[in-house]
């Protein structure tokens, strides 16, 4: 019997790069939809692994869709699946078209423009903080006077993702500058062009992520996810750890609202990931969704410490089988990001962990004697590396005494003197 293909939208990225390896695994023929760009970044073994691709410009999206169906059907495409941001939205209009299983081709819109986010959410009941759209200065005081923002308020992108562009304003003085950086984040896939930013009020507390599978409108949340994010004006992501147990009154609470979000963008067949603050009181609030699976090496988490095989079970979600979504292990596991103390030009690194018992993923991508930036966007990563463990709190004490032992040295620009410093972990918020 000849088993459907599977289509992949960019496969660059360790997460489709493990998406891609376990459908090949299964037998399945993998294809691409990619840009000339994005293809000559991949590698020989993701190059190897794929049956064929097609080369697009995800910024037409019409005629994408278009081209990528046409090829799906010659090639016998029965499943679409990405794991990219920028490509969900796209994802579900692919699957309208084929007849594959997929979400709402038309609700979905609202879980990568931010603006839509917030009115979908709202018309759902989904507590969500107060966000106005503002396209010129006029519009950012009038935002900045209204009561239901206050201050600290946050200014972020109309459809940014990992954290770039998005500001925790103390004041007005700061929210100028705060509008211009959100509105200079590039539009990927030709997704800028609006001048809109948004101002949104703050919701204060700790800040965890849910990561679901929602098969036939059904979901399951496999794992809440506690979030290490930066202090400061600008909150990028420093780890990831999970599973977290909350109190059982605050999870229901937590799945309740992101259950509804998930219904709110249309979510039917596929995977989520979002992102919550609970405050001291156990008020939850959703921050976004993302209609994908998390980035940021949660799935490996989540394959050490639950046993689960996200990969699988994305593949099995989107073929329309059921998919395998049952814990098999019940360990930890948590994520360190390398970042650099400042920007500049990446002269050293050295004590990076290895691969071996406990530690199952290391990853390094800044070039020595190439740029590094301040973390101001997690985009800024360095690397990163993966602890597991049976208790939690080793896991924690582990995963940090081995970010200490990671140095870098890094020429600031411009032409400063060389500084060696631990890779930062300055200003991390409980
Ligand atoms: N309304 C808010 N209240 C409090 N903190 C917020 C709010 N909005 C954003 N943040 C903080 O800023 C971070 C980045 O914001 P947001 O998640 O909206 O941006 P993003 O670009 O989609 O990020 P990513 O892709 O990394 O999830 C959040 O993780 C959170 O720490
Ligand atoms: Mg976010």
């Amino acid at each position: 019997m000849t088993l459907p293909g599977v289509l992949l939208l960019d496969a660059a990225g360790p997460e489709a790069g493990a998406l891609a390896t376990a459908a090949a695994a299964r037998g399945h023929q993998v294809h691409a939809a990619t840009t000339a760009t994005a293809y000559k970044g991949y590698g020989p073994k993701l190059k190897d692994l794929l049956a064929g691709h097609i080369v697009t410009d995800f910024a037409r999206s019409g005629p994408a869709v278009d081209e990528i169906a046409a090829y799906a059907r010659r090639c016998g495409v029965g499943a679409v699946l990405t794991v990219n941001e920028y490509l969900t939205e796209l994802a579900a209009h692919l699957c309208a078209e084929l007849a594959v299983p997929g979400n709402d081709p038309v609700r979905v819109h609202a879980a990568r423009d931010k603006a839509a986010m917030a009115k979908a959410f709202t018309a759902s009941g989904v507590c969500t903080p107060y966000t106005v759209l503002v396209r010129d200065s006029a519009g950012l005081r009038a935002a900045l006077a209204d009561p239901r923002v206050g201050f600290p308020c946050v200014i972020k992108p109309l459809s940014g993702a990992g954290s770039a562009g998005v500001t925790v304003v103390s004041g007005p003085a700061c929210a100028a500058a705060a509008a211009d950086a959100a509105r200079a984040v590039a539009g990927v896939y030709g997704s800028g062009g609006d001048p809109g930013v948004l101002v949104q009020a703050y919701a204060a507390g700790t800040e965890y992520s849910v990561e679901s599978f929602t098969q036939d409108g059904t979901t399951t949340h496999l794992t809440v996810t506690r979030k290490q994010v930066t202090g400061g004006a600008s909150r990028v992501e420093t780890g990831h750890s999970l599973p977290v147990d909350l109190p059982p009154a605050i999870e229901a609470a937590v799945h309740r609202e992101v259950g509804a979000a998930i219904g709110a963008v249309g979510i039917r067949h596929g995977a989520s990931h979002t992102e919550v603050i609970v405050a001291a009181d156990g008020r939850c609030t959703v921050i976004e969704i993302g209609a994908r699976l998390a980035a940021g090496q949660i799935g490996v988490l989540i394959q050490h410490a639950l046993g689960i095989d996200v990969w699988a079970a994305l593949l099995d979600v989107a073929l329309g089988r059921p998919a395998q979504l049952a814990p098999t292990a019940c360990g930890c596991a948590t994520v360190r990001f390398v970042t650099s103390p400042c920007a500049g030009r990446l002269t050293s690194l050295s004590g990076l962990p290895t691969v071996g018992p406990g530690v199952p993923f290391v990853r390094w991508r800044a070039a020595l004697g190439g740029p590094v930036h301040a973390p101001d966007a997690n985009g800024h990563r360095l690397g990163s590396f993966v602890v597991t463990g049976s208790d939690a709190a080793e896991v924690e004490e582990r995963a940090d005494a081995l970010l200490r032992q990671v140095r870098i040295r890094v020429e600031p620009h411009p032409n400063g003197p060389g500084q060696v410093r631990p890779a930062s972990t300055s200003a991390i918020a409980p």
